[in-house]
């Protein structure tokens, strides 16, 4: 018998960063996945399709999850562990996140311990904090929960509700980056420069409440202005790059309402929302460029596991 667990990638669509240090962030869950297998086994071992064999940097992590649930719940951690995944690593979309995710929820129904939604995310934090320093959770929570979240650290996130469905462009710029570089980047600025952060930080906080509102109201006009105002104040953080704010020039010249960096920047992907019309051209446009690139419907379904005999 084996358990089997799938998980949906995530985007930032405003927030990040200054989510670690207490502000309000937007996030949603992607129609993409990861999916993990979980069976016994006489010794550990996990397999992935994207980072090799356990051994591998990336795949620490899971051993972390996977040893924790099995000291705190007296479960043997001798398992095999197998990923497979439709979200590119190190693309800022929480790969990372949604492994950990799946891992808890696929070993939590092979043993039967019918975690919670907020238990699995506490399971995969153990893994993110081992890969990002002092992340926020923001990434396993709406990983975990699906949908559209509002989140602060210290509290239970918000569901952000709305009638139909949203859509987002996601492109990446193909440069993978360290988020545990990028957080240990913004707390540096944030010793040094600790009124302008504290100003910002409140500025940004307030803009992800009007985000979600917008998201609500299916206002992606005013979402659109929103995302370009986050992402200049990511830039005087300094973690965006020559690339990022190309490609949001790029969404920008080609017709979109609004396009920003999201997660942790230095790399990875930047997000756009665009008119109906013109979606597909930019989705055309960037691809052609060599950026991998794509339309999200939103909102996604959050974690969801099963028994396979
Ligand atoms: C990464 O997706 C989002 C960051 O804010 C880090 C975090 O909140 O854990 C950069």
């Amino acid at each position: 018998m084996r358990a089997i667990a799938e998980a949906p990638a995530k985007a930032i669509v405003t927030g990040e960063h200054f989510v670690v240090h207490g502000a309000w962030a937007l996030a949603a869950a992607l129609p993409r996945k990861v999916h993990v297998a979980v069976e016994p086994s006489s010794k550990f071992e996990v397999v992935s399709d994207q980072f090799g064999k356990v051994g591998s940097a990336e795949l620490l992590p899971v051993s972390r999850v996977v040893e924790g649930m099995a000291r705190e719940f007296s479960e043997k951690p001798t398992v095999r562990v197998t990923i497979s995944s439709d979200v590119p690593g190190g693309a800022g979309l929480g790969s990372s996140a949604a492994t950990m995710v799946a891992v808890a929820s696929a070993f939590s129904k092979l043993n039967s311990l019918g975690l919670t939604v907020p238990e699995l995310i506490d399971s995969a934090m153990v893994g993110e904090r081992s890969i990002h320093g002092n992340p926020s959770g923001i990434d396993p929570a709406v990983c975990a929960q699906g949908g559209v979240i509002l989140f602060r650290t210290e509290a239970a996130p918000k569901k952000v509700s709305f009638e139909g469905t949203r859509s987002l462009i996601l492109s990446y710029s193909g440069l993978k980056r360290s988020t545990k570089g990028q957080i240990g980047h913004v707390s540096k600025m944030k010793d040094r420069y600790p009124g302008m952060f504290e100003s910002l930080a409140a500025g940004i906080s307030e803009l992800s409440l009007r985000a979600s509102e917008m998201l609500r109201a299916d206002d992606m006009k005013g979402l659109g202005t929103l995302l370009t105002v986050n992402h200049a104040a990511l830039m005087s953080l300094g973690v965006s790059n020559d690339a990022l704010d190309k490609m949001v020039d790029l969404l920008l010249s080609m017709g979109s309402y609004g396009a920003k960096l999201t997660g942790a920047g230095g790399g990875g992907s930047v997000l756009a929302v665009a008119p109906e019309g013109k979606e597909k051209s930019i989705v055309t446009g960037l691809s052609a460029r060599g950026f991998e690139t794509f339309r999200a419907t939103i909102p996604a379904e959050g974690v969801k596991s099963w028994l396979e005999r």
